[in-house]
């Protein structure tokens, strides 16, 4: 049996003492260590010969410092970021793209699988009266100007071409591609408006009145929408100098939408990013000790690029719950990456998560399986097992019954890269107290994105928590 292989001189650590330190090496956020043990966690001894080793070993993944994006003209951030906060965008004017994807809440909804339309309650509060979920897990919008392939199961993307793919084929036209300045994420807002149950609704709205293969006259509805609000028709003209509102599609609006999550959630100053710069005590020795582990075991062979993903697909045994996609005899199964090419070995599979932040960004797995950061690495040591004896009882209540009985068939695909992994609990606690040197202290607080008005005078989700300055208020 091949195991993680690892040895390292951090010795007789409390591993309670661990879980409590996770982040802990934020140098702006002042820790109070409990005791004793909690400083073995917290200390930098002199490493540079272990920081040497992890960093040959990290080039040899082709993991690189991640670039920052070039920067986002101010008008287009400025468009973008009122239409990802107005519910001026669904179909009931109840939700907006952010309701989901909530600053508070690291641009996630700290919930399993999301709540779309029709509900009331945001985050963990949010409730639906009919008890309706979206089948996957909401992923955070951090650093997705350095991912080719976006959804869970990477249904738009870009080729190495530099073509954008989607669901929709040529109904997004050429005149609409070329509006596209950060690549498959300007693509990506075309979507949720035109789903049901995220945003657009069956019933009660000039939006919901069409078939669902009228991608484009629905984004038109949406456009005609905006263009009764006089400061969006100026927020627009300004955002793309020289052009008339009248002659704008949905794709102008999608790209700002791109260009304000590309501007605002891009994260490149963690510990981690420190310690590749050179600063080898950027990292707590054991951080250090999780990082060789992450690097010379089998983690990195796809969580590796500057995102920490290898931008694939893979079925790492996750158990599937919810409503699903509509897949398998009852409907209610998510096959994942199977879904967008057909092929039955990627029944299961799914996008590589990036890692960055990652330590904000729970519940884990695609349809947020996993409510604590350290089961889910722990359930990569003997996942078969750890996939038979899943435990139901940390999903919330509603959905603890909807656990597929697919086990024989995830294992079916499981991908073999993940046989034989045994860790033991202690390069269990360093690997998560690793991934908590990928947070970069900046993520924590975003507040100051969200605004305390937007351009249709309804109400904005979370402004109650909006610090930002007054004037970028709409
Ligand atoms: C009802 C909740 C909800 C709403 C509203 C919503 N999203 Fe999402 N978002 C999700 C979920 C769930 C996923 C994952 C879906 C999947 O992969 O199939 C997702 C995926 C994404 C992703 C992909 C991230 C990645 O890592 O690939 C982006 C970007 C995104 N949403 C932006 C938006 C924008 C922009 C809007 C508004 C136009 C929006 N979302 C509206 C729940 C929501
Ligand atoms: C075979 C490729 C592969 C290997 C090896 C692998 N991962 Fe993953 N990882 C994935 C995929 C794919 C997902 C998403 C799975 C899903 O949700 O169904 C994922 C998800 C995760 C998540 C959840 C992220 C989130 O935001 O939901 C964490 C954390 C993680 N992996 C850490 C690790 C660690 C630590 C290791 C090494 C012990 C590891 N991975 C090994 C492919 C891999």
């Amino acid at each position: 049996m091949r195991r993680f292989t690892h040895r390292h001189a951090v010795v007789g650590l409390a591993l309670a003492a661990l879980a409590a330190c996770s982040g802990a090496d934020d140098a702006t956020q002042p820790t109070a260590p409990a005791a004793g043990t909690a400083d073995a966690a917290l200390s930098r001894s002199d490493n540079s010969a272990l920081a040497a080793e992890v960093r040959t070993l990290t080039a040899g993944r082709g993991i690189t410092p991640l670039e920052s994006p070039p920067p986002v003209r101010p008008a287009l951030v400025r468009l973008g970021r009122a239409l990802a906060f107005d519910k001026v965008l669904s179909g009931n004017k109840d939700i907006a793209c952010m309701t989901c994807h909530l600053p508070q809440f690291a641009t996630g909804d700290a919930r399993s699988l999301s709540i779309g339309q029709g509900a009331t309650g945001l985050g963990p509060a949010r409730i639906h009266p009919g008890g309706a979920f979206i089948p996957r897990n909401a992923p955070p919008a951090f650093n997705l100007h350095a991912m080719k392939v976006l959804f869970w199961d990477g249904r738009v993307s870009r080729d190495d071409g530099g073509m954008v793919h989607t669901p929709v084929g040529d109904k997004i036209t050429p005149q609409m591609s070329a509006v596209f300045e950060f690549g498959p994420l300007s693509a990506l807002p075309l979507f949720p408006v035109l789903n049901r149950a995220e945003m657009r609704s069956d019933a009660g709205n000039e939006l919901a009145a069409f078939r669902d293969d009228q991608e484009p006259e629905i984004w038109a509805a949406v456009m005609k929408r905006l263009g009764a609000i006089p400061q969006y028709r100026r927020l627009f003209e300004a955002a793309y100098p020289g052009q008339r509102f009248q002659d704008m599609t949905f794709a102008h609006a999608s790209n700002a939408i791109a260009g304000f999550l590309t501007s605002q959630l891009s994260f490149n100053r963690s510990p981690w990013d420190r310690f590749l710069a050179g600063n080898d005590r950027a990292l707590t020795d054991v951080q250090l000790a999780g990082a060789k582990n992450f690097m010379s075991a089998r983690c990195s062979i796809c969580h590796n690029g500057p995102a920490f993903s290898d931008n694939l697909f893979h079925n790492v045994a996750v158990a599937q719950i919810g409503p699903g996609e509509g897949d398998g005899g009852g409907g209610h199964d998510d096959f994942g990456r199977m879904r967008v090419t057909g092929v039955a070995a990627e029944q299961y599979a799914f996008r590589t998560t990036p890692l960055r932040n990652v330590e904000l960004t729970g519940p884990w797995g695609h349809g947020g399986q996993f409510t604590d950061l350290r089961a889910f690495v722990d359930h990569y040591s003997e996942s078969d097992i750890k996939l038979h004896n899943f435990d139901v009882n940390q999903l919330e209540a509603l959905l603890r019954g909807t656990v597929q009985p697919t086990t024989d068939a995830i294992l079916a695909t499981r991908d073999p890269l993940l046989n034989g992994v045994v860790f033991t609990p202690q390069q269990v606690d360093e690997v998560t107290a690793f991934l908590s040197a990928l947070t970069d202290p900046r993520a924590r607080n975003l507040e100051r994105i969200t605004p305390r008005r937007v351009p249709s005078g309804l109400p904005v989700d979370g402004a109650v928590f909006a610090s930002g300055p007054p004037e970028d208020d709409f």
